[in-house]
């Protein structure tokens, strides 16, 4: 089974996938660390992410396994891994991995902006997490101080919004819910409920019945 969750920043939509993935018993993919990953590598090396050759180097040379999900987090990194993702030659360069990652037996959850568009069009669930900006931007101020960092949320609501129109906006794979995708709103909802939710969709889709 691939089950595809996509959603702007802070949705909730990693939190979902990796819960998904853990009761399911699927792998899991957070996609976002690839772009992050790319975003890293051409800061380390000194290049700003417009930098369309050095991104697409960095990507063509990425070792997933070598991940440190930690330093991938920091602000300048989420800011550049968007630039980043806008470049078509950079995703390009992912699609092989995400893809095979997708088939691996016994399937896969992959959370991101395109996987139920570009990466895995043919995933057997697809979901679409949203939730309003303002919320969002609480829920990532609430994660940056965990992490012991200052988060005004005026300020991180005006980059989640500028991530927002930047990853939406771009001509490749830009966010958007695909056709038959289910759409599933974690405003008003907690951890527990938007994971119970999700459930509540795939296992409708699942058993072909119609979702209340
Ligand atoms: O989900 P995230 O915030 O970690 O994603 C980091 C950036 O990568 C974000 O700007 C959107 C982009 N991204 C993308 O374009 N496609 C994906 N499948 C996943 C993330």
């Amino acid at each position: 089974m691939i089950i595809a969750i996509d959603g702007p920043a802070a949705s909730g939509k990693g939190t979902i996938a990796r819960q998904i993935a853990a009761v399911y018993g699927l792998h899991h993919l957070d996609t976002g660390l690839l772009y992050r990953a790319v975003a890293k590598a051409v800061l380390d090396a000194g290049y700003l992410p417009s930098d369309v050759a050095r991104a697409t180097a960095a990507a063509a040379a990425l070792d997933p396994k070598e991940f440190d999900d930690n330093t991938l987090k920091l602000p300048a990194i989420t800011e550049a891994a968007s630039v980043v993702a806008a470049v078509p030659q950079v995703r390009e360069a992912l699609m092989n991995y995400q893809r095979q990652f997708a088939m691996r037996p016994p399937g896969a959850v992959l959370d991101g902006r395109d996987i139920g568009t570009v990466i895995a069009p043919g995933a057997d669930v697809k979901l679409f997490v949203i939730a309003t900006p303002e919320v969002r931007a609480a829920r990532r101020a609430i994660e940056l101080r965990s992490r012991g960092e200052a988060a005004d949320e005026r300020e991180v609501l005006a980059d989640l919004l500028r991530r927002d129109e930047r990853d939406a906006r771009r001509s490749a794979a830009p966010l958007k819910a695909a056709p038959d995708a289910h759409l599933l709103d974690t405003t008003h909802l907690g951890i527990d409920a938007a994971f119970r939710a999700a459930v509540d969709i795939i296992e409708a889709v699942r058993t072909g019945r119609k979702r209340s």
